[in-house]
């Protein structure tokens, strides 16, 4: 038996990707820019196993037995067997040969509750492809093939900021992710996931996007005329670490891609009452200084991913506590990196109360960016057992 275990992260795009252009290939209407999270955080581990001894390719996630037989798994197990396929017919390793006609297993966990609302195709597409690269001995550019399984996950195939080509062809040989800076460049920027109650399931994205795509005039005008300039912007203040600029265009292309929604028909809601607090709160915060200290973007969901620097970190978590205070405002609401506690002055819980909204946060997650997926060498990450079955149900 063959086996190789990666880890790959999550992604949040503070140019939205929402609509595409060829639903099999997974090309989408317009180019999309994003901050890899860092996997202390925030990861899928993958453990992939080949063996002439399995009789049938089988994958778990999060512990259950799912379906092998997705369309988006298949394409990505086909594209990077036929890869290797290639390699070997160009005269590649003898042992990749051996394994091509061999059955796998595939077992994948995330370190983040499933339930917390957080996307995690992302994750699970980008380490899936990367895993299989890794046990075919498949190299070079592997975001073609992630993008297949979810066009976000093109992106978590790089750490730092990373940009997805939209491209032209139709065969999509040229809708790539391509890293703009590492994620060593702005060593100030800090991330926080505000996990938000919510009641019930929302549209899926896929769904979500093909009805705009289909009914949405401002969704073709967003792709065809700002995208291209935005791109262009949203690089500008990267490179620059101006966060002033970075902040208000990630909250301008946020508050875009939900004006699209509702122009969608039938309209797609997926900020709530407590996305809704959290927008005005930044902005009260931020007027508060008179300048953008913190900056929000929401994805498919009611959850807000909130950028800013590191000095602003722990008295924005406690602005945080204050306007939604809960039952575990002690230990376990703030996860990730350590926050220290940070006094409100009375100017600021004045400028910012007046909304106090028990319950409304679930918890914190406080991380940075991070690097791109990664083989892993310990033996206690791998998820697959000596019979090839998943460890904890072994
Ligand atoms: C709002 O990548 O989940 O998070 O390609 O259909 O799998 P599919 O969609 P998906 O869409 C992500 C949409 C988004 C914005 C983004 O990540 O760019």
């Amino acid at each position: 038996m063959q086996k190789v275990t990666c880890t790959a992260p999550v992604n949040i795009a503070v140019i939205k990707y929402w609509g595409k252009r060829n639903e099999e290939l997974i090309l989408p209407i317009n180019s999309s820019l994003s901050v890899t999270l860092h996997q202390d955080q925030l990861k899928t581990t993958t453990t992939i196993a080949a063996s002439r001894d399995f009789t049938e390719d089988r994958i778990w996630l999060n512990g259950k037995e799912d379906n092998i037989n997705h369309p988006r798994l298949q394409s990505c197990l086909r594209e990077i067997r036929r890869l290797a396929r290639k390699r070997r017919s160009s005269g590649g390793e003898d042992g990749v040969s051996r394994i091509l006609s061999d059955k796998v297993h595939i077992c994948s966990v995330n370190n983040f509750p499933t339930a917390a609302g957080l996307a995690s195709s992302a994750a699970g597409y980008a380490c899936l492809v990367y895993t299989l690269a890794k046990l075919y001995g498949v190299e070079g550019e592997l975001s073609e093939i992630a993008r297949q399984g979810s066009g976000s996950a093109c992106r978590s195939m790089y750490g730092g900021f990373v940009q997805w080509l939209m491209g032209e062809r139709e065969d999509g040989k040229d809708s790539l992710a391509q890293q703009v800076e590492a994620e060593t460049h702005w060593p100030e920027l800090r991330i926080l996931i505000l996990v938000a109650s919510a009641e019930k399931k929302h549209v899926g994205s896929t769904a979500g996007m093909q009805t705009s795509v289909e009914t949405s005039p401002l969704l073709k005008f967003r792709a065809e005329s700002l995208v291209p300039g935005r791109m262009v912007e949203m690089i500008d203040a990267i490179r620059k670490k101006d966060f002033e600029a970075f902040g208000q265009l990630t909250m301008k292309d946020s508050n875009q891609f939900h004006a699209t929604c509702l122009d969608t028909f039938p309209p797609i809601f997926y900020l709530n009452q407590v996305s809704q607090r959290i927008i005005s709160l930044v902005h009260r915060y931020n007027a508060h200084y008179g300048k953008t200290k913190v900056a929000y973007s929401f994805d498919a969901g009611p959850n807000a991913v909130i950028f800013t620097l590191e000095p602003t970190v722990s008295e924005f978590v406690e602005v945080v506590k204050h306007c939604f205070p809960s039952e575990s405002n002690g230990d376990t609401f703030i996860k990730g990196l350590t926050v220290s506690p940070s006094p409100l002055s009375s100017e600021l819980t004045s400028a910012i109360s007046g909304d106090i909204f028990p319950g409304g946060v679930n918890y914190v997650i406080v991380t940075q960016p991070g690097p791109g997926p990664a083989e892993s060498q310990d033996p206690a990450l791998d998820l697959l057992g000596p019979d090839g079955l998943p460890k904890s149900t072994a």
